[in-house]
């Protein structure tokens, strides 16, 4: 469904990627994990089109995407929810969950998924008319999802769902994202700074540090969680002799 070869992106001097390979194949739960700074979000934001790569491919669905504009990869059924749960909070949940199809030249099925939508996310439907501002930190986190599934996207792009979220919560966000994969075909990549709850979640695993991929696998084979360590943390087989070589 998507694939990417030899992605490379730099602000300035800064290089936030650097012959960046990935693949996700339709209705896999795949795992981009990896430190602060590894360019997860760059990755996430070349791919919906917010910044633009020095070098390499995108193509969704065998159609190349790099280099198209946000709003018209958007349109080819792509979706991004970004860190931070930026929700417009003076809206009430209602105005921030349609906000997105105003622009929309059919909007006739928005208020139908709307409610589908709302099956889903339970709480949202009791917070209804009230202003985003004052949801917790996990409802927040489900709107701005639900607000970018209100595009009808085939691929959900989700960035650092679990950041600042109590466990319980973070499970419910995932459980909710496994059941929309199963029931309404999405398909979905998601970054993670811990790969802990990517071992029960994902199918597939990307470790990213310091823009590049330095290890990926299928979830059962990086069970152990220790190959995952050495790519994240960067021991390296000098280092780990150094330390077996330790008295
Ligand atoms: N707008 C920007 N301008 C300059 N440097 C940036 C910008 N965004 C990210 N970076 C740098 O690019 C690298 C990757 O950042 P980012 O993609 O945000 O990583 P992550 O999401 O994994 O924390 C970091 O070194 C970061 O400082
Ligand atoms: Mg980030």
């Amino acid at each position: 469904m998507l694939e990417i070869k030899g992605l490379a992106v730099s602000y300035g001097a800064t290089t936030a990627l650097a012959g960046v390979a990935l693949h996700v194949e339709a209705q896999e739960a795949v795992c981009v994990v990896g430190p602060n700074g590894a360019g997860k979000s760059t990755l996430m934001a070349a791919i919906a089109g917010g910044v633009s790569p020095r070098a390499g491919s995108i193509t969704y669905e065998g159609k190349p995407i790099l280099g198209m504009r946000p709003e018209n990869i958007a349109r080819q059924g792509i979706s991004l929810v970004p860190e931070g749960r930026h929700v417009f909070g003076t809206l009430t949940v209602e105005e921030n969950l349609f906000i997105g199809t105003y622009a929309m030249a059919d909007r006739r099925h928005a208020a139908a998924d709307a409610e589908m939508l709302l099956g889903y996310f339970p709480r949202l439907k009791e917070r209804w008319r009230q202003p985003a501002g004052r949801l917790s930190g996990g409802e927040q986190q489900m709107l701005v999802i639900a607000r970018a599934l209100m595009t009808r996207p085939r691929l959900l792009l989700v960035d650092e769902p679990s950041l600042g979220l109590a466990p319980k919560i973070v499970d419910t966000v995932y459980e909710t994202l496994l059941s929309l994969r199963r029931e309404r075909q999405l398909t979905l990549l998601i970054n993670e700074q811990s790969s802990e709850r990517m071992l029960r979640f994902s199918d597939r695993i990307y470790v990213i540090r310091n823009g590049r991929i330095l290890l990926h696998g299928r979830t059962e084979e990086l069970r152990d969680g220790e190959a995952i360590a050495r790519a994240y943390f960067g021991f390296d087989d000098k280092a780990d002799a150094a330390l077996e070589a330790a008295p």
